[in-house]
C-alpha cells in the first residue's frame, strides 16, 4: 500500500512514522508513506500557498493552484483509489473506515490549514472528507497520522501476531477485555483466576463476557447499532 500525504507543515509529519510499528511496516517494504510539501508546488517565487478569503472574515485559505499542482504530479505516477480531505466537516472515523481504506492500494491525504482549503478543490479532486471526531484541530496533520496508524497496522504481515489486530477493540463491535502480565498479585490486587487456569475455552468465554460487559457499561451505543 501507498500513503501519500500532502501537507503545508511537513514537520508536524516528520515524527509519527519514523518509530515502532509503522517504521517497521515501511521497512519491511508493507506500506510507503510518503510526505509531500505544498511549497514546493506554489506558483510565485515566495511560494505562498494560503490568500485571504474572498468575501473577508479572518483567517486564510489554502489556494486551488499549490494543491492542485501537487494532486495532479502524484496521480501522474499512479492512479489513487481515494483522494481524501481531513476536515471536521467530513465522515466520522470509526474502524470500519480504517478496515475499508486498508484494503485499497494507493491513498492521497490532503491536510487543510487555516480556515481550509478553497472550495474547488472538494469539488474537483476529493473523493472522500474524514473527520477523526467533533473538535477542530488547528490542521489536518495529526487528524491524517491517526488515520494512518490506524490503517497501516491492519495491513497483513504489519503486526507480528496478526490475530492481535482482530481482537482489537472495536474490530468486533465490542470494547476490549482486560488483560494482565506478570506479578499475578500487586499490592493485594490479584489476576483473575481463570487466566491462571490453563482452560483456553473458559478464558475464551470470560473475555468475551467481559468485553460485553464492558461495552455495555462504557459505550452502550456500540450495542445499539
Ligand atoms: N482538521 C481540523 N480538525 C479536524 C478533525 N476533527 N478531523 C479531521 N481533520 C481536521
Amino acid at each position: 500500500m501507498r500513503i501519500d500525504i500532502i501537507t503545508c507543515l511537513p514537520k508536524l509529519l516528520e515524527s509519527p512514522f519514523s518509530d515502532s510499528i509503522l517504521m517497521r511496516a515501511q521497512k519491511k517494504g508493507l506500506v510507503t508513506i510518503e510526505v509531500h510539501d505544498l511549497r514546493a508546488y506554489a506558483t510565485d517565487k515566495h511560494q505562498r500557498v494560503d490568500d485571504y478569503a474572498y468575501g473577508g472574515g479572518a483567517g486564510m485559505v489554502l489556494m486551488v493552484e499549490p494543491i492542485a499542482n501537487c494532486i495532479r504530479s502524484l496521480q501522474a505516477d499512479r492512479h489513487y483509489d481515494e483522494i481524501i480531505y481531513m476536515s471536521p466537516d467530513g465522515e466520522p472515523f470509526v474502524q470500519r473506515t480504517a478496515n475499508e481504506l486498508s484494503l485499497k492500494e494507493n491513498i492521497m491525504i490532503l491536510c487543510g490549514h487555516y480556515k481550509g482549503v478553497d472550495e474547488r478543490i472538494r469539488e474537483k479532486f476529493i473523493t472522500r472528507e474524514i473527520s477523526i471526531g467533533d473538535y477542530v484541530l488547528s490542521g489536518g496533520e495529526l487528524a491524517a497520522a491517526v488515520v494512518t496508524d490506524a490503517v497501516v497496522r491492519l495491513l497483513p504481515n504489519v503486526l507480528s501476531d496478526e490475530t492481535s489486530a482482530l481482537t482489537d477493540s472495536f474490530q468486533d463491535g465490542l470494547l476490549a477485555p482486560p488483560v494482565y502480565t506478570r506479578p499475578a498479585e500487586f499490592e493485594g490486587l490479584k489476576v483473575p483466576e481463570i487466566l491462571l487456569s490453563g482452560h483456553e475455552q473458559k478464558i475464551e468465554n470470560w473475555r468475551f463476557e467481559q468485553a460485553q460487559k464492558r461495552t455495555r457499561e462504557r459505550r452502550p451505543d456500540l450495542l445499539s447499532d
